[in-house]
């Protein structure tokens, strides 16, 4: 399942005026129904009281090493023992020497040095301390030490300076936590995802378009992220974020669609179409905003390019290709149909008369289609479907002995 119900986090805060927003983060964590305990050391103690996590977490922080209480005897070890996964958000330039020294002064230290799960840094500082040499080399010391890093982001910091050193999105953490728990099957793969909608101007305000809500091809391109791809996603206008660590083009015509994706297929393994790209668009659009007359409108269309269609024409070599079809009726044949007629490796079918499945829906039912047969997927959340579509995807890699270059 993608995502962190009842994963155990150890959340370590140090002392950065950036512990506010781990509070956020708990508050995040719990309502995805994760297990949070937190572990504060004294100088983040400055900055939010204890009783503000203990609070939002449901769990009672630990602070001392040395603390006499029964069940806290052994908390180092017991706690890391305890976590599917540490997260030390933020971490201060100070807390990242002390743990690239292996120093063991205080109990988030002998805890991180005792854990044998997957640890993440997410740094804060100003960004003076972040750019400075000794922090790098602490922060590489942590890396080769098998520990992970959610780089900082840029922006005004506390201090007033602009530059690296703000405490990354939760979105940015969430994602790096969630690619601990999935395969890395897609390391090294260049993936090329599309989704949404298209829009086909008539006027200066009025467009044809579609249901499309983009959903199923985030899904796919957040999925594939955390199984290690390196993801492009070409988008149509959708109002979903930006998916983080990834290249998002935002496209509004099937033509900008079409050349966006032209000029970057045949640098990638993998593309999957899961845009509904409009068939039509208006022979003209209009300058001006076109007026009601007492006579009806008759709208001439022209066919847009069939962008998959012409992928499939133009493939190279070991290229895995996936297309959707949306469909209300006869869904295998038409897979099928489009499967062969467009050249692809995989289809997957979409019922668009489902209520759960399809549009603007969180979940969806599909059937995938290949050379070698078909398979009815159960009803799942569009981001499980996803990463069944990618099942399929890595298995057809292997069996062309992987790499298209
Ligand atoms: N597609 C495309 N360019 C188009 C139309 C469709 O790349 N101009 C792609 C979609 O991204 C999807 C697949 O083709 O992966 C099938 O789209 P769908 O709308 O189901 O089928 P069409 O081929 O358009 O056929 P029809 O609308 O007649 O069912």
């Amino acid at each position: 399942m993608s995502s962190l119900q009842g994963k155990r986090i150890l959340l370590g805060v140090t002392g950065s005026i950036a512990a506010y927003k781990a509070a956020e983060w708990v508050r995040s964590l719990v309502k995805e129904e994760a297990m949070v305990t937190v572990v504060m050391t004294r100088s983040a103690e400055r900055f939010v009281a204890p009783l503000t996590f203990s609070a939002l977490s449901g769990n009672p922080v630990y602070r001392d090493m040395f603390a006499d209480e029964s069940e806290r005897v052994m908390a180092h070890i017991n706690l890391s023992r305890e976590a599917d996964v540490i997260l030390v958000a933020p971490a201060t330039a100070q807390t990242i020497a002390r743990l690239s020294m292996g120093l063991a002064d205080d109990l988030l230290a002998t805890v991180i040095l005792a854990a044998r799960v997957p640890v993440v840094f997410c740094p804060a500082m100003n960004s003076n301390m972040w750019a400075h040499p000794a922090t790098q080399e602490n922060i590489k010391r942590l890396q080769h030490f098998g520990y992970h890093l959610v780089h900082p982001d840029s922006g005004t910091l506390a201090c007033g300076d602009v530059g690296d050193g703000r405490l990354p999105e939760w979105d940015v953490a969430r994602e790096t936590l969630l690619a601990l728990f999935e395969p890395d099957d897609l390391i090294g793969k260049k993936v090329l995802i599309t989704a949404g909608p298209t829009r086909e101007p008539l006027d200066p305000v009025r467009f044809l378009s579609n249901r499309s809500s983009g959903k199923m091809g985030f899904a796919l391109a957040r999925t594939a992220r955390r199984r290690g791809a390196e993801v492009t996603l070409i988008t149509g206008p959708v109002s979903l974020p930006d998916p983080p660590c990834m290249e998002v083009i935002r496209v509004t015509t099937a033509e900008d669609m079409e050349k966006m994706v032209m000029s970057r297929a045949s640098a990638v393994q993998v593309i999957v179409k899961s845009a509904a790209v409009a068939d039509f668009k208006p022979a003209a659009c209009q300058v001006h905003k076109i007026k009601k007359t007492s006579q009806g409108l008759h709208l001439a269309l022209e066919k847009n390019t069939d962008i998959l269609k012409k992928l499939g024409e133009n493939r190279k070599h070991g290229q895995i290709l996936v297309g959707f079809a949306a469909e209300s009726r006869d869904h295998a044949g038409e897979g099928l149909r489009k499967l062969q007629e467009k050249n692809l490796d995989l289809i997957v079918v979409n019922d668009i008369l489902g209520t759960q499945t399809g549009f603007d829906v969180e979940t969806n039912q599909v059937t995938l289609i290949d050379r070698k047969g078909s398979a009815v997927l159960p009803l799942l959340t569009k981001e499980d479907t996803a990463n069944r579509i990618w099942d399929s995807v890595v298995s057809l890699l292997h069996k062309r002995g992987g790499d298209a270059g």
